[in-house]
């Protein structure tokens, strides 16, 4: 007898959420020149400088939600590529929108579950950062396996920077901020840029979800690993 296929555990339920029209405009025009779909198979560093349209360091970031940080990030680092990716579909379209709005051209969007792409299309030793910048806390006790942040996946997350890449998190919610420290204290292959959680860097600007959080009283923790 065959088992049913196990359906993954996912870190995220689709929401429901409509595009502005503006939104909408931005996904209509832009996707087909900003936009990668996804195909499970891995993208050499030559491959990845033809859908950027230029060979430059290549930064992950996962989850942008609104994408308020990725373009400000964008526009701070031009000399720097961003594969930005999320399954909100308003927040693909935000995206877009604030890409023309700002006139950044160094960000390609994905609209999939980023541990597929990370798993099936980007190789060992390819990416000079990664960010996760308030993950799905996934509060209750029942939820946590559905966090990113697990031993797992971190240590796929690892495999795919370049010796001496980062892995930027960032949260809320305290006791991920625990989990987080000691998953990726666990990693053989990641070091601590400093004795526990890092200083804000001024680079990451406050999100309104972060903002959000603030005003909840929830202190924010950063965490800043290298690859050894
Ligand atoms: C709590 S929001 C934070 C958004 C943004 N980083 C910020 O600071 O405002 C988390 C985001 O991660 C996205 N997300 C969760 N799991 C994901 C996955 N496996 N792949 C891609 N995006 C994911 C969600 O859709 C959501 O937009």
């Amino acid at each position: 007898m065959s088992l049913p296929p196990q359906r993954p555990i996912r870190s995220y339920v689709l929401r429901q959420g409509r595009m502005s029209r503006a939104q909408q405009h931005a996904f209509d025009t832009l996707w087909p020149r900003w936009g990668i779909p996804y195909a499970p198979a891995p993208l050499d560093r030559a491959a990845w400088a033809t859908r950027f349209d230029r060979d430059a360091p290549l930064v992950l970031e996962i989850g942008f939600g609104m994408g308020e940080t990725t373009v400000a990030l964008a526009q701070e680092r031009p000399d720097t590529n961003f594969l930005a990716i999320d399954v909100h579909i308003p927040g693909i379209g935000s995206l877009l929108k604030r890409m023309a709005d700002t006139g950044i051209t160094n960000v390609r969007v994905m609209h999939h579950d980023a541990v597929e792409v990370v798993t099936h299309m980007l190789p060992p030793d390819l990416l000079e950062g990664i960010h996760v910048f308030f993950p799905d806390p996934w509060p209750k006790a029942r939820h946590h396996k559905r966090r990113l942040i697990q031993p797992p996946f971190v240590g796929l997350l690892a495999s795919r920077l370049r010796p001496g890449g980062y892995l930027h998190l960032a949260t809320d919610w305290e006791d991920y901020a625990v989990q987080m420290l000691e998953v990726l204290g666990n990693t053989p292959t990641l070091a601590n840029t400093t004795a526990g959680y890092a200083e804000r860097p001024a680079y990451r600007p406050l999100t309104k979800f972060e903002q959000r959080g603030l005003g909840l009283g929830h202190g924010v923790r950063d965490l800043i690993f290298r690859k050894t």
